[in-house]
């Protein structure tokens, strides 16, 4: 949620910055802005531009006002909290001397009582935003902080309250950029005398693989020649470097239309990826990092699943799995109500905290509520470092790459992939399973890539049938057990894709009240069992046959050479053969490209969809 980027080099920085901006525009589109250090006349001076709506918007306005050349700059695109999304509202925002330029990500909550301070004493604000308070205060600590911008930072950081990444240049420090962290993204990235300061490492990914994780309520001063980080007191702390082992071309379209596209393709992969390395020598399954002992995971006496959006959905279809592999108790619940219930937590629960982004501020704060009850976490998480594996007691890293689209499709897949290797890893641990039934779970989820292959080279129908229905207003969704989170998937692919009102059911629930909602025409789409779990089958058929009866349009998902079904399909969409737990695996394919498909059809923003942001930073 918002994206940041600072440089200092010896390359034009507005480039720099630029680029990095388009790389980190998935985290918010409301608004563009940059700022950068240049030579004037009369010394150093600091210029910008900003400018509401995309990017695009922000590059028209570059070229038709360009800025001077420079080598040092900061950039920022914005989702709007404090302040509509106005010109005037954009970062950066800068001191009344125009001196201090900030960006910032995250919500200073104490920013009223500073505001009327400011104004009291005669400070005159020009934004309803919390950021530029920030810039004033900044200007007011330099010259006490003996002209050290990292000192000033430090300083005013002392009085912020919320979560929040600042990222500052100040015409007379020409030569440093300087950031600030607490409970939200920051990264440093290490070139040959250059350096940047981005929300994630998408932003220099096209200059340097290098880079400096940061820990919480830190200050970091970035120069062309080295980086020093410090915490809030300015007590020097150690730096902690690490490679990307990815490259530029996974965060660029490679000539797809959309990011999502190339995404969804990429699921094959990245789910061998997110298998690969996970059975070590002795033929036992190993995860990423654990910080817990096996004593420890034997006691495990329940297990709650705390995560947002796409991840929670992976989360309900873990419970199934765990559950049955396990027989450990499983709670699925959304980050965002999590910690407000007061749920009941002791040393024998393992929390799992499902986050693409390892940074979505609701499931971090449940996080932290769970570990103050004493309770362990296990993270799953797609990006190395993030806030939040750091801050648990075990990690399974999902190795998808970068994904770019804010709807999320690969991270889905890759999360379902952990979840049903966490679940083995515990059954294996608490001896629930023979190794040789292990085995051949493993087997069955080793096939899974090319299954996703083979359901990916199917999707032309899909496709189309996309484009068909693309003035419709309404969606419905039915599935049953891991069928019912995968409705819901697919509802909330069509929702925040094409503005659809889409609602996912359990088919089971459809008779006490949802089939009220049936009528001629309505689309229905529903995600049929595999046949060889006849119990649930068979009462799904039945559910399709009811809603038919009532005049629906029926879309049903059915598993290869299920003939049950053929007779109750307006459209029929078939998927290749997996267990009932990892049908999901598949079934969920063609819901992705059937929402990408009809947002497509009407012309919508498919990778940015409206309101949206990717790595939501802020409860
Ligand atoms: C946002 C994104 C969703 C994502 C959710 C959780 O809402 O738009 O695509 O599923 O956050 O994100 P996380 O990074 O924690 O998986």
């Amino acid at each position: 949620m918002c994206g940041i980027v600072g440089y200092v080099g010896g390359k034009p920085a507005l480039d720099v910055v630029m680029e990095g901006l388009r790389r980190l525009e998935y985290r918010g589109y409301d608004s563009a802005g940059v700022a950068v250090v240049h030579v004037g006349a009369d010394g150093y001076r600091l210029d910008g531009r900003k400018k509401a709506g995309k990017l695009a918007n922000l590059e028209k306005e570059l070229s038709e006002r360009p800025l001077p050349a420079a080598t040092v700059g900061l950039g920022h695109t914005r989702w709007a909290t404090h302040g509509g999304p106005t010109d005037g509202n954009a970062h950066p925002h800068f001191d009344s001397a125009g001196r201090v330029a900030v960006v910032h990500n995250g919500i200073i909550e104490n920013y009223a009582v500073l505001r009327a301070e400011l104004t009291a004493a005669g400070v005159e604000l020009r934004s309803e935003t919390d950021t530029e308070v920030v810039a004033h205060l900044l200007a007011a600590q330099f010259e006490p902080s003996g002209r050290d911008l990292a000192e000033a930072m430090r300083r005013v950081c002392g009085r912020l309250r919320g979560a929040f990444t600042l990222v500052a240049v100040h015409a007379d420090a020409p030569d440093v950029v300087v950031g600030a962290r607490l409970n939200s993204p920051l990264v440093v990235g290490v070139g040959d005398g250059e350096a940047f300061l981005c929300s994630d490492v998408a932003g220099f990914i096209g200059h340097t693989r290098e880079a400096i994780e940061l820990g919480q309520a830190q200050v970091v001063e970035v120069r062309r020649d080295g980086v020093t980080v410090t915490d809030f007191a300015g007590v020097q702390q150690e730096a902690r470097h690490f490679h990307v082992d990815w490259d530029v071309k996974a965060a660029e379209k490679s000539g797809y239309e959309h990011f999502m596209l190339k995404e969804i393709d990429e699921q094959p992969q990245a789910v061998a990826d997110t298998l690969l390395g996970r059975v070590s020598a002795s033929g036992k399954l190993v995860l990423d990092e654990m910080r817990m002992s096996e004593d420890e995971l034997r006691s495990v006496d329940k297990i709650v699943v705390i995560a947002a959006g796409t991840a929670f959905h992976a989360g309900l279809i873990a419970k199934y799995a765990v559950e049955h592999w396990t027989r450990i108790p499983v709670e699925v619940e959304l980050a965002s109500e999590f910690r407000y219930r007061d749920p009941i937590l002791t040393r024998d629960t393992l929390v799992i905290a499902i986050s693409q982004s390892g940074e979505t501020a609701d499931t971090l704060m449940a996080l932290r509520h769970a570990r103050e009850q004493h309770a362990r976490v296990l993270a799953i998480c797609n990006t190395n470092g993030a806030t939040i594996p750091r801050e648990s007691d075990a990690v399974v890293y999902t190795h998808g790459g970068p994904e770019i689209a804010v709807a999320s499709t690969k991270a889905f897949l890759t999360q379902l992939i952990a979840c049903y290797l966490v679940g083995l890893y515990l059954a294996q641990v608490r001896g629930e399973k023979y190794e040789d039934e292990i085995k051949a779970l493993l087997a069955q989820l080793a096939s899974a890539p090319e299954k996703i292959a083979e359901t990916l080279g199917r999707m032309e129908p899909v496709r189309e049938l996309g484009r068909a229905l693309k003035d419709e207003g309404r969606v419905l969704f039915l599935g049953r057990h891991v069928g019912f989170p995968v409705a819901l998937e697919g509802a909330l692919k069509l929702k925040e894709l094409a503005y659809v009102h889409a609602e996912g059911f359990a088919a089971g629930e459809l008779k006490h009240g949802p089939i009220a909602l049936i009528e001629q025409d309505l689309p229905v789409v529903v995600v049929v069992p595999p046949p060889s779990r006849p119990l649930l089958h068979d009462k799904i058929v039945s559910n399709i046959q009811e809603i038919r009866a009532r005049g629906a349009k029926t879309i049903v998902i059915a598993q290869d050479g299920d003939s049950a079904v053929e007779a109750y399909a307006d459209t029929l969409i078939w998927v290749p053969e997996l267990p009932t737990l990892l049908q999901p695996l598949v079934a969920t394919v063609p819901l992705q490209v059937f929402a990408c498909a009809l947002a497509d059809a009407k012309g919508l923003d498919v990778d940015q969809p409206r309101n949206l942001a990717k790595s939501v930073t802020v409860e």
